[in-house]
């Protein structure tokens, strides 16, 4: 919200300011360290019920990609993104915390890899879907497509991995494991790291290089 500017009284006489313009702000939403919101205000009080479609439109321009996530809340004990469409990413996320993922708007697919191999499994608007601890998982977000994620805060001692095998032959390429304090800004410069990095990011066993994917160019359907 914007400083209010108004008139404080229009008679100059009635309460001595002599009309002048008073100039207030309403309190906004707090940040942490990193700048993302919280659910307090900048005056210590609760932030009210906000309008979820109305912030979407209005944050809408800020998710880019690779990951194109943005905080809705971020809160001591868990946080709130929302994702938009296209993503860019070949990566496989997993941690030890659990994912809950809800999908607003559009089709998307969700690449796990659990004791079954590598698959496919859709999430379709208005379905839910679960990521239990330690199974690497790659969403794939078409162009126009809007999900809600909602994650644990990681404890201090506990890693992300982003894991790339080779779409070649299946190879673990690459797992990289890292602190991820701020899962906005830490992943994306994760990523570029990787595909920068020519030695990194070519298969060992076949010679296959994984690079950049273009938005929306990877099946269609983060964290
Ligand atoms: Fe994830």
């Amino acid at each position: 919200m914007n400083p209010t500017s108004t008139t404080c009284c229009s008679s100059k006489s009635q309460c001595g300011c002599r009309g002048t313009d008073v100039t207030t702000s309403a309190p906004q939403r707090a940040t942490n360290e990193f700048g993302d919101p919280t659910g307090w205000l900048t005056d210590g009080t609760v932030a009210p019920a906000l309008d979820l479609g109305q912030w979407i439109e209005t944050n809408r321009p800020l998710m880019k990609p690779p990951v194109a996530n943005k905080y809705v809340y971020s809160g001591k004990d868990f946080f709130v993104m929302v994702i938009c469409g296209p993503n860019a990413r070949n990566d496989f996320h997993q941690t030890d915390s659990e994912e809950f993922f809800f999908q607003i708007k559009g089709d998307i697919v969700v690449k796990i890899r659990d004791k079954a191999g590598v698959r496919d499994i859709p999430i379709r608007e208005g379905e839910c879907f679960f990521i239990p601890p330690n199974v690497p998982h790659s969403p794939r977000r078409g162009p126009g497509t809007v999900g809600l994620v909602i994650e644990r805060r990681r404890p201090a001692n506990e890693q992300e991995h982003i894991i790339y095998f080779c779409p070649g032959c299946g190879e673990l390429v690459h797992d990289k494991a890292f602190a991820c304090q701020d899962i906005v800004q830490h992943f994306a410069a994760a990523m570029e790291e990787f595909w920068a990095n020519a030695e990194l990011s070519t298969c060992r066993k076949c010679g296959t290089r994984i690079t950049k994917p273009q938005p929306g160019t990877n099946s269609p359907g983060a964290c």
